[in-house]
């Protein structure tokens, strides 16, 4: 019956009626209050009066949503409501850890309760729609943006995209709690060229089928129901402009039958972009490439009822967008009542209840990898110690809340330092250090790094000298990362790196906590200090997850979802990497592939995270040593918890298609399984390989299995693990 809905209510569009639902609009006038009077906030006033609105971004919390959307339904002569859009990228007002951290949890239930707890707290403010979850594969630690997706891997990624959709949309898409999500950005904007933001993106099909569109397939078959466009060209076409993406594959191949969203201007950059020569083209170009709403170009409210009138652009198009979004608008239940998220009861008892707290409290830990542990410093022992907790990152409340978390109020995240106090058996003494930031405007571009002021480095060496352990909290601030925050630097930035040389200098027993929004470059924290936690940016309750890692109350099982690199130079650097004809020194120390002034191989490798105790692989097997095509193939290995704390474990299994019709990585992620073991424990975990997970795509698209040796490779790490192979016939 949506279906029929939809048209009867297409036939009485007036075609201006029509682009109006492909409009939408930035609200930032005071929705509540007086009419706005000049400039484009009057426009976009009468625009939405008119019934030229089909959605509004930004708009936020019952009174307002429920003011615009009272104009659309009550003021317009069709009365359709709005579909409300908003970034929900890790949380809403109650932070979830940065969606990067989250990947290194590899635990889908939680990735998806995550996104569940978002929309409940969206949902209860008025929204209905997120822009998120963001699935752009990267490479590249210099792209500020690797911070909201799940990393450098095509598996991996998809998983987590499927788990995001899910939390967000939940079951039923009617239902009060649950939102719409939208799967980003569409496509290949992660490998923006040198990792600058909005560059150029050039790469074979075979790449981008086989590593970039993965998770947005995934995430349509698991019913994602809108798409945004990306800021990039893809092969000299602009994403938003892009036939290739948007009609033959997403609404032709994979049968998508959701709407796509441009991405803010996106339309109109196509300008710039040097492939419209006016904005009148880029809105032709736009709705022929199946984009089907224009975020804030403002072209298709202004060029697409000419168009159609001159017959450049047929009705046909038009319709075809209008179905797919007033569907979508049916079925979040707008229709039956467009103030379903309208609750202020709702709004006051989900945003920021206990139950929100305690599940991203959980999912915080659930993101923390350890990378280091020499000497067993960790766990802290929880009492009769003094610990020295030193850096102004200790005692920052605002940088663990992360980028990207547009309704939270500033300075809510519980710091390490609050989150170790409530440990109160120990002796804790708290040092800055050095100031990190000057200039505190967090949506600056030029933040303004401390490198001069060393004046707290002797307060702060003192109390570390005094002290059985120094817990040093460096890393970045929450907005060093994020759009449009790419760096050439991948290191500690302002003072840090040289007061944890300082410190460490007077106390080697240093466990470095490290806060960051991409993978750092750290090698010298990676040879000398005994103890590394990544806890990335963990969200509100970030203080309490770090604190409870480090005291031992919960036991680390996080995994990279990216590979740490030694220096910027190796970047793009990742464990998925073609073999080259020359990858070892058999005979020569020159002619091979490798660098003069530094190691191939990463700081840290994807897949790598530590435990507090240990677990050994063994027993790798496979079901049969042949097999025919579409023979399920099982592999099986034992794992056993040998140290002395009860555990988690991430099994990952890799494969190598050995010689293939066009070259295969070295190794590929293909499974993963989250086994618990208890201390002594062991445990039989199993992997089926099937033809989805041994194919490839060519350079047209195909999907190809071929014959042949197949390696199979399992362990803790991409890096390390037991192997064997089998034949496919
Ligand atoms: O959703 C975002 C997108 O990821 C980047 N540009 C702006 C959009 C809306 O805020």
């Amino acid at each position: 019956p949506i279906n029929e809905r939809v048209e009867l209510l297409l036939k009485e569009m007036t075609l201006e009626e029509k682009v109006g639902q492909m409009n939408q609009y930035n609200g930032f006038w005071d929705v509540t209050g007086p009419a706005p009077k000049g400039g484009s906030a009057e426009l976009k006033y009468e625009h939405l009066r008119k019934g030229w609105v089909g959605s509004m971004l930004t708009v936020r919390g019952v009174k307002e949503v429920r003011a615009v959307q009272k104009i659309a339904v009550e003021e317009t002569r069709l009365g359709i409501p709005l579909i409300i859009g908003f970034d929900v990228i890790h949380g809403y007002k109650t932070l979830s850890p940065i969606p990067l951290a989250e990947a290194a949890s590899w635990d889908l239930e939680a990735i998806q309760k995550s996104a569940a707890i978002a929309a409940d707290e969206a949902s209860a403010s008025g929204i209905n729609w997120t822009f998120g979850p963001n699935m752009d594969i990267s490479q590249d630690a210099r792209w500020g943006r690797v911070m909201e997706g799940a990393g450098e891997d095509p598996y991996l990624g998809s998983k987590v995209a499927v788990a995001r959709v899910k939390g967000f949309q939940g079951k039923d898409l009617a239902a009060t709690n649950t939102i719409a999500a939208c799967a980003k950005h569409f496509a290949a904007y992660g490998f923006a060229e040198s990792g600058r933001d909005y560059n150029t993106v050039d790469m074979s099909n075979s790449k981008l089928f086989n590593s970039v569109l993965p998770p947005f397939h995934a995430a349509v078959d698991a019913g994602v129901r809108t798409l945004m466009n990306s800021f990039n060209i893809l092969n000299g076409v602009p994403a938003t402009g892009n036939v290739f993406l948007q009609r033959d594959i997403l609404k032709g191949k994979w049968g998508f039958d959701g709407f796509v969203v441009s991405d803010w201007a996106s339309i109109r950059e196509m300008i710039p972009h040097g492939f419209a020569k006016d904005g009148n083209e880029a809105a032709l170009k736009a709705v022929v490439a199946g984009s089907d709403m224009d975020m804030e170009s403002h072209l298709y409210i202004k060029e697409l009822v000419k168009l159609v009138e001159s017959g450049k652009v047929k009705e046909s198009l038009v319709d075809d967008a209008v179905r797919r979004i007033l569907k979508v608008k049916f079925e979040l239940g707008l229709f039956d009542d467009p103030y379903k998220y309208c609750d202020e009861k709702r709004e006051k008892n989900v945003i920021g209840n206990k139950a929100n707290h305690e599940g991203v409290l959980d999912m915080a830990k659930k993101s923390i990898v350890l990378l280091k542990n020499d000497k067993n410093l960790l766990p802290l022992k929880k009492s009769g110690q003094k610990i020295a907790l030193i850096g102004a990152l200790a005692n920052d409340k605002n940088s663990p809340l992360g980028s990207w978390r547009i309704a939270a109020e500033d300075n809510t995240a519980v710091s390490v330092l609050e989150g170790m106090q409530q440990y109160k058996d120990n002796q804790l003494t708290f040092e800055k250090g050095a100031e990190l930031v000057i200039s505190k405007q967090a949506f600056k571009d030029e933040l303004v790094f401390n490198t001069t002021d060393k004046s707290g480095f002797e307060a702060a060496k003192k109390v570390a000298k005094n002290a059985d352990v120094v817990v040093m909290v460096l890393g970045e601030i929450g907005f060093q990362s994020g759009e449009g925050r790419s760096r050439t630097n991948l290191d500690l930035p302002g003072l840090q790196q040289e007061l944890l040389e300082g410190i460490y200098k007077v106390n080697p027993n240093v466990v470095l906590v490290l806060n960051n929004g991409r993978p750092l470059a750290l090698p010298w924290a990676a040879e000398h200090i005994p103890a590394i936690v990544e806890a990335w940016h963990l969200g509100t309750q970030a203080g309490n997850a770090v604190a409870q890692v480090l005291y031992g109350d919960y036991n680390p099982s996080g995994k990279l979802p990216m590979s740490f690199p030694r220096n910027v130079g190796q970047v793009p650097i990742y464990y998925n990497n073609y073999n080259t004809g020359r990858p070892n020194n058999s005979d020569t120390n020159v002619f091979w592939s490798h660098y003069m002034d530094s190691e191939k191989t990463p700081l840290y490798p994807f897949g790598f995270g530590l435990s507090y105790t240990t677990f050994d692989y063994k027993n790798l097997k496979i079901n049969k040593a042949a097999f025919a095509k579409g023979d399920p193939v099982v592999v099986s290995v034992d794992i056993t918890n040998s140290g002395n704390y009860d555990g988690k474990e991430v099994a990952q299994l890799y494969i190598q298609d050995v010689a293939a019709s066009l070259a295969r990585p070295v190794k590929e992620l293909k499974g993963f399984e989250l086994v618990s073991l208890k201390k002594g424990e062991t445990k039989t975990v199993q992997f089926a390989l099937t033809e989805k997970e041994l194919g490839f795509y060519d350079n047209d698209g195909n999907y190809l299995v071929e014959p042949g040796t197949f390696k199979v490779m399992v362990g803790g790490s991409s890096d390390k693990s037991l192997e064997s192979s089998f034949e496919l016939k």
